[in-house]
């Protein structure tokens, strides 16, 4: 099986890209930095293949759609992991949108690019598996005030999430949102729980058979509530 992974350089995405590479599977390491994705490829081992991709730049999601066909010659799994702006700084009342705008670029239009961009290969699997990796922030089910930026642009993951579900269900590809959990990461600060235990759940939806779920939104493989 040949998985993408965002944000593979630090992180939850580090790990998921570890654990799919120990399981046998070849993944593409991508990173907004070339250096960073060769250094965590290295350290990866052989199959994995660095690949730059900031997920915001529309010529890299292109190229790199293109790159992924050449070598390793095709993709089964897409992981939208890359996120940013955890946001507790800010309320709705007065957020910047200007803050917001600049989220959704990365956590909502990236993965909908990168979706986009790599169907026509996902359709070409024989498994076709997408993995938006989501936050039980964007859970709509007890929604309250707070990170607004990164709330709001996560529950459009989720949206996002159903849809695909919805148009790739007879291409046989499964979508789903996967909350990784509090996970002591960068984003995530210190207290949260390791990150092996927040990238399983993410390695589960990357590896559902082909009659597993799809549309669902997910932590530790359990249902979460929208
Ligand atoms: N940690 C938690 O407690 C927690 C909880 C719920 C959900 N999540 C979700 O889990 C995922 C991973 O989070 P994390 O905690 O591992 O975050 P992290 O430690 O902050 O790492 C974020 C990763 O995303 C990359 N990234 C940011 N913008 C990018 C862009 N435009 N293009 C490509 N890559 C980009 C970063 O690359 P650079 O190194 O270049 O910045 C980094 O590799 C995110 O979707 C996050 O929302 C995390």
């Amino acid at each position: 099986m040949i998985a993408l992974v965002t944000g593979a350089n630090r992180g939850i995405g580090r790990e998921v890209s570890r654990l799919l590479v120990e399981a046998g599977h070849t993944v593409v390491v991508t990173a907004r930095s070339l250096d960073a994705a060769k250094d965590t490829a290295a350290e990866l081992g052989a199959r994995a293949v660095p690949l730059r991709l900031d997920v915001t730049s529309e010529q890299d999601v292109r190229r790199a759609a293109a790159a992924v066909a050449e070598r390793p010659g095709g993709l089964d799994v897409l992981i939208n992991n890359a996120a940013i702006t955890y946001d507790t700084w800010q309320r709705a009342v007065n957020a910047d949108l200007d803050v917001v705008r600049e989220a959704a670029e990365t956590n909502l239009y990236g993965p909908w690019r990168l979706a986009q961009a790599f169907l026509p290969l996902l359709r070409h699997s024989r498994a076709g598996r997408i993995v938006n990796v989501s936050s039980e922030a964007a859970s709509l089910n007890g929604m309250g005030s707070g990170t607004p930026a990164y709330t709001v642009t996560k529950t459009g993951l989720n949206a996002l999430t159903r849809m695909l579900a919805a148009e790739l269900r007879a291409d046989g590809i499964l979508v789903n949102a996967v909350c990784p959990g509090w996970v002591a990461t960068d984003m995530g600060g210190p207290g949260g729980r390791p990150v092996a235990d927040g990238a399983a759940g993410i390695v589960w939806a990357a590896t559902l058979p082909d009659d597993g779920p799809t549309g669902g939104f997910f932590r530790d493989g359990r249902p979460l509530p929208w």
